[in-house]
């Protein structure tokens, strides 16, 4: 069996947690493969809403495996916060297991994201402030905590050391460090996560799949903040596209299957960096509005703007995606005229392609369809939606050469229109 993999094609935050929660029937296993709690992935079903942040979103299955990889970092504190907030419901946390080399993230990973933000001003990243680019630095440069390391007799010592490191590079920064408080509460949440199945996931991801067991690999993140080929340097800290879930997981490229790629009916970006269809006027409000575009992290308004083919080619290159999922595209409805970036004037040439500096000037030339008026979130098939929206999703298979599986027109698992069956 080969492993399949869903993941955004954007700035993030394109809908990842309701399509893999829609899918986790057709799976035995979902895992997450890089990212942290940087993440923010909503599901939406019988008339309630879960944000999980570490957690794979086949957690509400509870008859599913659900596995957090190696890739992954992991803050104890914000993770048990998760579990906690899962305990009251209908979900089997006997089935998450945890990889054992899975990063941590220190209190003073934190601190120094903070730092690190505070000393960059007016080119700050926008980032989450979750300790995920220290955390991966730590991880890169050999000197992290995995979550293997928390049964050996020497972990707080190594943590001791750690931390003592962070607070000298605190000190150059001139940062005053204020982490006591989340220290103690990281220890006792250390104390959990040693109650949950840590494991070789590499080996127990390869057997599932040697024993013809089906695996979704959820991705976090998207594409263009991919620390490779994102808008650098305002991207996260991991791989984001598909070969990270090969890393992230200890799969070989090999057994790679469906590469679901997911893109919202317009674009988002939440913190700062280059961002070619950016709306600035009354057009992006009302999307923000509608579309109720606030940060399922921070809460940080979204910055929004019409949808970018350049990207979206660049995006589904990278992946190699097969099956494209679209989602809110309710949102547009009761627009007259909907754009469409098909190129970049860079320059003064036209291009389709991303070029070297995303924070050149780059004027969006925009193709303009025909809105909808119709609300859609009751529509159960592809062929009931209005025929407007129907070519709105044709141009953009046309262009990019990769057919709709899904098309989502609501937060609800429930309003899911599958167009064609796979
Ligand atoms: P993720 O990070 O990719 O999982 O996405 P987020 O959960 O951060 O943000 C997506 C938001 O859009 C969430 O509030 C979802 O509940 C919501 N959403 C997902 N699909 C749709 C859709 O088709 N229509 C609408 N209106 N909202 C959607
Ligand atoms: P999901 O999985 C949207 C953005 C941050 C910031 C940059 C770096 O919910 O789609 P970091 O905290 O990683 O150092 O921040 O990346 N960012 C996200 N934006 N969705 C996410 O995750 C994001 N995770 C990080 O806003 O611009
Ligand atoms: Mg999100």
């Amino acid at each position: 069996m080969k492993l399949d993999v869903l993941l955004g094609l954007q700035w993030g935050d394109e809908g990842k947690g309701k399509a893999v929660d829609f899918l986790t029937p057709h799976y035995d296993v979902i895992a997450r493969f890089q990212g942290g709690p940087n993440a923010g992935h909503t599901l939406e079903f019988d008339g309630r809403k879960h944000i999980l942040h570490t957690i794979p979103s086949g957690i509400f299955h509870p008859e599913k495996l659900n596995i957090i990889g190696n890739g992954v970092v992991i803050d104890p504190v914000i993770f048990r916060k998760e579990i906690e907030g899962l305990r009251t419901h209908d979900t089997d946390l006997k089935n998450l297991y945890i990889s054992r080399k899975a990063n941590l993230i220190l209190p003073t990973h934190r601190q120094l994201d903070a730092a690190s933000e505070a000393a960059k001003g007016e080119t700050k990243i926008g980032s989450t402030l979750k300790g995920i680019g220290p955390a991966y630095m730590d991880k890169t440069g050999r000197n992290g905590l995995r979550v293997g390391d928390i049964h050996a007799p020497d972990f707080e010592a190594r943590y001791n050391q750690l931390r003592e490191k962070h607070l000298k590079i605190l000190k150059q920064y001139d940062f005053e460090p204020d982490y006591q408080q989340e220290e103690t509460l990281w220890l006792e949440a250390i104390e959990l996560l040693r109650s949950f199945t840590a494991i070789d996931s590499e080996y127990v991801v390869n057997q599932y799949l040697s024993e013809n067991k089906s695996v979704l690999a959820e991705g976090a993140q998207g594409t263009l903040l991919d620390i490779d080929f994102g808008s650098y340097p305002y991207v996260t800290s991991s791989n984001t596209v598909c070969a990270g879930a090969c890393t992230g997981l200890g799969v070989a490229p090999s057994h790679i299957g469906k590469v679901y790629g997911i893109v919202k009916a317009y674009c988002t970006r939440v913190g700062s960096g280059p961002f070619p269809t950016e709306l600035h006027d009354q057009t992006g409000d009302k999307i923000r509005a509608t579309g109720r575009e606030f940060g399922s992290t921070t809460g940080r308004p979204r910055r929004c703007g019409w949808l970018d083919l350049p990207a979206l080619k660049y995006s589904i290159m990278l992946n190699g995606v097969s099956s494209l999922i679209l989602t809110k595209a309710d949102v547009l409805s009761g627009f007259d005229v909907i754009k469409i970036c098909t190129h970049y004037k860079v320059d003064g040439k036209e291009t389709d392609k991303m070029p070297f500096d995303l924070n050149a000037h780059i004027e969006p030339v925009y193709k303009e369809m025909k809105g909808w008026a119709d609300d859609i979130t009751n529509i159960k098939s592809f062929d009931s939606l209005p025929e407007e929206l129907k070519n709105y999703t044709e141009f953009i298979e046309k262009e990019t050469g990769v057919g709709f599986y899904i098309i989502s027109v609501s937060p609800d698992r429930a309003r899911t229109i599958v167009k064609n069956e796979e």
